[in-house]
């Protein structure tokens, strides 16, 4: 084995499931059916099951970028509609809202999760607010209910950007909530590295909106009801069957594969604490009700990007998301973002370093980190 610790290495889960995805392979290359089709519908039924929707409420399309765009496209934003979203976050969430012509509105950050401050959400709600649009990052859910019903009264649709979060839930009152299924509509990735990651780009929307469901199953194929009939100007925006019937083969092995990463989170703290680090560094916080799925495990430290070439050095991969939020990147200047704006976000954009976590790592490989992290900072 390679001496280097990777951020991420796929080809571990890959190795429990060769055989399958190559039999799955092998059966779409046989079909020579390539886009949409059984495979897909087949891979959305069983997201179906999984996140216990209805029938109907999964479409898969080309990527996680289209499924925010498709999902705020079904909710008829556009010029003119503010949707207010986090400022830290991939690009795609608040480029998805600009490519539509409307305006991101960024509200703060909570610093114990990385996640959306809620009561600066509510306070950047407008009578132009038409969505709002949360990130459960890194793989920990927004607790959505209360906001939920001040948005509803308010005729502000909520589109969930769950890209990092597939799985991940919270429990609310007596059911268990997954990330994706609260909201208008729900959005996932399935580019590579996703923790349900295919063999390229893929996404879906969700929503229980049996109309709103239809709507984004015409957007996908440019707007198409019948063959050649248009009813609107949509995308071309499907997910392809390979990607569907090897998202099929990983589904199944998604609930271990995510108890695995909470293992990892779990030895991660207990190597920090038993060096005595935890005063300088910040592990992440599992908020009370939410099951986090590690999809990223981002600690904070002082003097980041030194810790960040020392690790390096000794072999260990570590990376940044995000050395700048979203309020200040180049492309969006032209909202008069200003450094100060979401002080909580800028200082996590010093501060954050994501460890590697990933299903397979292994205790002896995280030792090694905490104790070139508990070296540099002796
Ligand atoms: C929070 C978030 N939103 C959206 C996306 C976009 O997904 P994709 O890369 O599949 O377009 C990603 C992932 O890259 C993401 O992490």
């Amino acid at each position: 084995m390679n001496d280097r610790l990777p951020i991420l290495d796929l080809s571990r889960a890959y190795a429990e499931i060769r055989d399958e995805v190559r039999g799955a392979l092998e059966r779409v290359f046989e079909a020579q059916s390539f886009i949409l089709g059984r495979e897909v519908r087949t891979f959305e039924e069983h997201v179906e099951s999984y996140l216990e929707l209805p029938e109907g409420s999964a479409i898969g399309c080309a990527s996680g970028t289209d499924a925010l765009i498709l999902a705020l496209m079904a909710l008829g934003v556009g010029p003119g509609d503010e949707v207010v979203t986090t400022p830290y976050s991939f690009f795609a969430t608040a480029g998805a809202v600009v490519r539509l012509g409307a305006r991101p509105v960024f509200a703060d950050i909570d610093p114990a999760t990385g996640n959306i401050d809620l009561a600066e959400a509510e306070r950047r709600l407008t009578p132009r607010t038409k969505a709002f649009l949360p990130v459960h990052l890194f793989g920990q859910t927004v607790p959505l209910e209360g906001i939920s019903e001040l948005c509803a009264k308010r005729g502000v649709a909520i589109v969930e950007d769950a890209a990092q979060a597939f799985g991940a839930w919270r429990r609310v009152e007596n059911r268990i909530a997954r990330a994706g299924t609260t909201g208008d509509v729900g959005c996932y990735s399935f580019f590579p590295t996703k923790n349900l990651g295919g063999c390229g780009d893929g996404g879906m929307v969700v929503t229980r909106d049996a109309e709103r469901a239809e709507r984004l199953r015409r957007l996908r194929v440019h707007g198409e009801g019948r063959t050649y009939f248009h009813e609107e100007v949509g995308l071309n925006s499907r997910l392809d069957a390979l990607q569907a019937a090897v998202l099929d083969v990983k589904l199944p092995h998604l609930e271990r594969w995510n108890a695995d990463r909470r293992l990892c989170a779990d030895r991660y703290r207990l190597f920090f604490e038993s060096r005595g680090l935890t005063d300088r560094v910040v592990l992440p916080e599992e908020l009370s009700g939410n099951h986090h799925i590690y999809h990223q495990y981002v600690v904070r430290v002082p003097d980041r990007d030194r810790l960040m070439a020392h690790l390096d050095g000794l072999g260990l991969t570590t990376r940044v998301y995000y050395p700048l939020p979203l309020h200040l990147q180049p492309c969006f200047a032209f909202l008069g973002g200003r450094p100060g704006d979401c002080p909580q976000a800028e200082r996590l954009s010093q501060e954050a370093l994501a460890l590697p976590i990933f299903p397979g790592l292994e205790a002896e490989e995280q030792e090694r980190l905490v104790e070139a992290v508990a070296v540099f900072m002796a």
